[in-house]
C-alpha cells in the first residue's frame, strides 16, 4: 500500500520496513561494539518508540536490561511547548550505570533535552542518544544523538510506532504526510 487515509490526512508510503530493519541491524551492531564489556540500561520512551526498541533490542548481544518511561502525551502535528515529565523514571535504575535513550524521533529537540536533564539527574555513568528518525531543519536545541536511523525533512510522518492523535501506530512502514 503505498498511500493510506488517516483521519482528515493522507498519507505517502516513506521508509519501508525491510530498509528499517536493515538500518536497525546496523545501530545495533555499532553498539555491540561500543559496549562489549558494558551492562547497560536502555531507557525506551513510550508510546512512540515500543515497536522500534522491541526489533532493537532483539540485535542487542550485551548483558542488557530495558525498561520503559513515559512523557505527557503528545497532541496533533506539532509540539505544545510544555516541558514534558517523564513517569516511572526510578533512579535506582539509572543511578551508576550507562544508560542508552531510545526514542522514536527528534524534532526541535524539546523533548528529548527534558528527558536528558531528568536522567542525569539520576546519576547515570554515562548517557547517550538513540532515535530512529531526526528532523534536522527542525531541530531548535543542541541535541547530543549518538546513534540515528535515518535523517528526514521537516514533515509530519508515522507509522511504525509514531502515530497521528492516536492512529497509525501498527504500521511496519513509515509514511510522510503527502503535500497538498
Ligand atoms: P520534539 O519537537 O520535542 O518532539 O523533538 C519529539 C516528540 O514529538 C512527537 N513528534 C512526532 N510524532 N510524527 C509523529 O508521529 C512526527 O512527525 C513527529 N514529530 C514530533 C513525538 O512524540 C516525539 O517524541
Ligand atoms: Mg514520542
Amino acid at each position: 500500500m503505498n498511500t493510506k487515509t488517516l483521519l482528515d490526512k493522507k498519507f505517502e508510503i516513506f521508509i519501508p520496513a525491510d530498509r528499517i530493519k536493515a538500518r536497525i541491524k546496523q545501530i545495533a551492531a555499532q553498539i555491540n561494539v561500543d559496549y562489549r564489556d558494558e551492562r547497560p540500561v536502555f531507557l525506551g520512551i513510550l508510546n512512540g518508540s515500543f515497536m522500534f526498541a522491541a526489533d532493537l533490542f532483539k540485535e542487542i548481544h550485551l548483558d542488557a536490561e530495558i525498561t520503559f518511561l513515559k512523557l505527557s502525551s503528545y497532541e496533533g502535528m506539532s509540539t505544545t511547548g510544555k516541558v514534558k515529565q517523564l513517569i516511572g523514571l526510578n533512579s535506582s535504575s539509572v543511578s551508576g550505570r550507562h544508560v542508552l535513550i531510545i526514542e522514536d524521533i527528534v524534532d526541535t529537540g524539546g523533548t528529548l533535552v527534558d528527558i536528558l536533564d531528568q536522567i542525569e539527574a539520576s546519576g547515570p555513568q554515562s548517557v547517550k542518544t538513540i532515535s530512529l528518525l531526526y528532523k534536522p531543519q527542525a531541530c531548535k536545541k543542541d541535541v547530543p544523538l549518538d546513534y540515528i536511523g535515518f535523517e528526514i525533512p521537516d514533515r509530519f510522518v508515522l507509522g511504525y510506532g509514531l502515530d497521528y492523535d492516536g492512529y497509525g501506530r501498527n504500521s511496519k512502514d513509515i509514511y510522510i504526510l503527502a503535500e497538498e
